[in-house]
């Protein structure tokens, strides 16, 4: 996820640009960068790595000019944070250049198409420049050139493209990726949210997948891929500006909820590489991998080592390795890691679980780890993190920035990533056939869907929070794949509305935590289908005898027997695996801790006494 502006026609267009991207900021801060034409000379660009303020600095010592330009804010994906993977790219005569968000999929054969073009950067958006280029050099417009482009390229993105012949146009296209255009008194507007327009104008047009506009001051011109005009998505804008950062949410914890579908999309995407060896079947692929692929056949045993929420996903990912790999795993809360004598070896692998990649405590055990000469997969969310840089492998889940402390979107791709990861050591030890991995992957393709399906649930999740919101106490229960899920429950509720909540192993309730149950206790029970169905069933009756109220989430078709025992039944769709059933059931219980801490009016997105990266021990 990166933040994209553009704007032609104004003298002021790089403070224009400069407002915009700082809106922008909250999708994505690893480099900022800026091009503007002026009239047929090479484009002027300038880009750095880190926070936009360092592009600020950074133009305090140039005199850039021109009334047409472009404005980037990066979230990473492909290649390190750094200031030559900054965006805009260009070609090396600095004619073309290009701003990206997104993920091009097919940017490694496309670049092998051009043997002899030179890339200055690890990226993706590159080859687009490069290609722009040659087509524009072959005698086409810009327009036609970007179309031409967009028809080759596979994936997901938003882009803005300028060419130093035509300085006072942006051509734009996008696929899967947001992006708003709009005009105003003689100025033409772009950006991937409309956040950076507003303050210019509120009537705006979101451009539909596979569109290209040609924006000059003159005016805006919409098409599809063979040119022929089209029709965005005109609508007019009444948020405040405040409320359009969030794109209409109150929240960024709302919003990124919200965000899950397209999140898991992008978790799941491109996992499967090019075909291999004698049979040609593809095969799973980490993100990096700095050791031999072959060792990861070799473990015998797995430690998970992670905090919070991302702890509760390490406890599903232990169910998926154990499934799919057949090896030994071991769970454990990072802080806690090196202060034991965890028996490490060379065919032990560590995996380290963070959505920052900066937490102190999982830092520390993979340091721990590799100091012992296991080797450390991370799974991270932050593209070039310190615990990314830092391990020998590295499985991103791409969840785009996350804002709110209170994980959610972070989460969901988590457990996302563990299907893929438990399939590909299932791949790596031979445990798995191609076969079976292309089945799971495709059904798992239904999740975006399912997950959009189950956020319908949010009015319904609402009125429960109301009816609940004073309870003194919320017990979560689960088993399997359900226990983590209700331990997650309760840290949101907790960590967001501060009302008391733990979980338990359903099974444990009767060996001492059932004494706290009383009349007006709430029990959320985690009843999805699956092979502990029918055990829940009879734990919901238990705790319902002792006078709880019982808040069910089971699944479509198997209402009848948690109807008959739960007071409040909520239901979810069937997952296409057991191991994916976490990611629809954690949602309602994210919407539910929201709808409990807005109904008890506490500080959502900055809750007390917490921080959203924690660097201290
Ligand atoms: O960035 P990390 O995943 O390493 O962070 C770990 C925890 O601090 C984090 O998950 C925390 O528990 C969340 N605020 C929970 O919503």
């Amino acid at each position: 996820m990166c933040g994209i502006v553009g704007v032609t026609g104004r003298e002021d267009a790089l403070d224009v640009i400069l407002r915009g991207l700082r809106r922008l900021e909250y999708r994505g801060y690893d480099s900022a960068g800026v091009v503007l034409a002026d009239g047929g000379a090479p484009l002027q660009i300038v880009k750095r790595g880190g926070k936009l303020a360092n592009l600020e600095a950074a133009l305090e010592d140039e005199s850039l000019v021109g009334a047409t330009g472009i404005g980037h804010t990066r979230w990473a994906t492909h290649g390190a944070p750094t200031d030559r993977n900054a965006h805009p790219h260009s070609d090396p005569d600095q004619r073309v250049a290009v701003v990206h968000n997104g993920i091009i999929e097919n940017w490694e054969e496309l670049k092998a198409g051009l043997p002899d073009a030179e890339f200055s950067s690890e990226t993706d958006t590159e080859v687009v420049a490069h290609l722009v280029a040659a087509e524009v050099e072959g005698g086409a417009t810009l327009p036609d050139a970007v179309r031409a482009v967009v028809r080759r390229l596979q994936g997901a993105f938003a882009l803005c493209v300028q060419h130093a012949d035509t300085p006072g146009m942006i051509v734009v296209a996008k696929r899967e990726a947001p992006l708003i255009i709009g005009h105003a008194d003689g100025v033409g507007y772009c950006a991937s949210d409309v956040a950076a327009m507003i303050t210019h104008t509120r009537d705006v047009s979101a451009l539909l997948d596979d569109q290209v506009a040609e924006l000059t001051p003159e005016g805006m011109v919409v098409t599809d891929l063979d040119g022929a005009p089209t029709q965005a998505h005109d609508y007019h804008v009444d948020w405040d500006l405040d409320a359009a950062e969030k794109q209409g949410y109150e929240h960024f914890m709302l919003k990124e909820i919200h965000e899950q579908p397209q999140a898991i999309a992008d978790t799941l995407r491109d996992r499967l590489g090019p075909a291999e060896g004698p049979s040609g079947t593809p095969r799973l692929h980490l993100d990096e991998c700095r050791i031999e692929e072959g060792e990861f056949g070799r473990i015998d045993k797995v430690f998970i080592v992670a905090c919070g929420t991302s702890l509760y996903s390490s406890m599903v990912g232990k169910l998926a390795i154990e499934h799919w790999a057949g090896v030994p795993v071991e769970v454990e809360v990072a802080s806690e890691f090196r202060y034991r004598d965890p028996i490490l070896d060379p065919h032990t692998l560590v995996i380290a679980v963070s959505q920052s990649g900066e937490t102190s405590d999982t830092m520390a055990a993979a340091t721990h780890a590799r100091d012992q000469r296991a080797p450390v997969m991370a799974l991270v969310n932050v593209v070039g993190s310190t615990l990314a840089r830092e391990s020998d492998a590295v499985f991103y889940t791409h969840a785009g920035p996350e804002v709110a402390v209170a994980s959610t979107k972070a989460f969901t791709t988590q457990l996302a990533a563990f299907l893929v990861i438990g399939l590909y050591l299932g791949q790596a030890r031979g445990r798995v056939f191609s076969s079976e991995i292309g089945d799971i992957l495709s059904r798992l393709q239904r999740l975006p869907d399912q997950v959009r399906q189950v956020l319908e649930l949010d009015d319904t999740m609402a009125r429960l929070a109301q009816q609940y919101a004073d309870v003194p106490y919320t017990m979560f229960i689960g088993r399997h794949v359900g226990l983590p899920i209700a331990m997650e429950g309760a840290l949101k509720l907790k960590e967001i509305s501060y009302q008391h909540a733990e979980a338990f192993p359903a099974g444990e309730m009767k060996h001492g935590p059932i004494a706290l149950i009383e009349d007006g206790s709430l029990v959320v029970a985690l009843a999805q289908a699956g092979h502990t169905f029918a055990k829940m069933v009879s734990n919901i009756q238990e705790v319902r005898a002792r006078g709880a109220s019982v808040l069910a989430i089971g699944t479509d078709g198997l209402e009848g027997d948690l109807k008959a025992h739960a007071h409040d039944l909520v239901t979810l769709p069937e997952a296409s695996h057991e191991l994916a059933s976490p990611i629809l059931a954690a949602i309602p219980l994210q919407l539910f801790a929201y709808h409990v801490a807005v109904a008890r009016g506490e500080d959502i997105d900055q809750p007390r006494n917490l921080a959203k990266t924690v660097t201290v021990e």
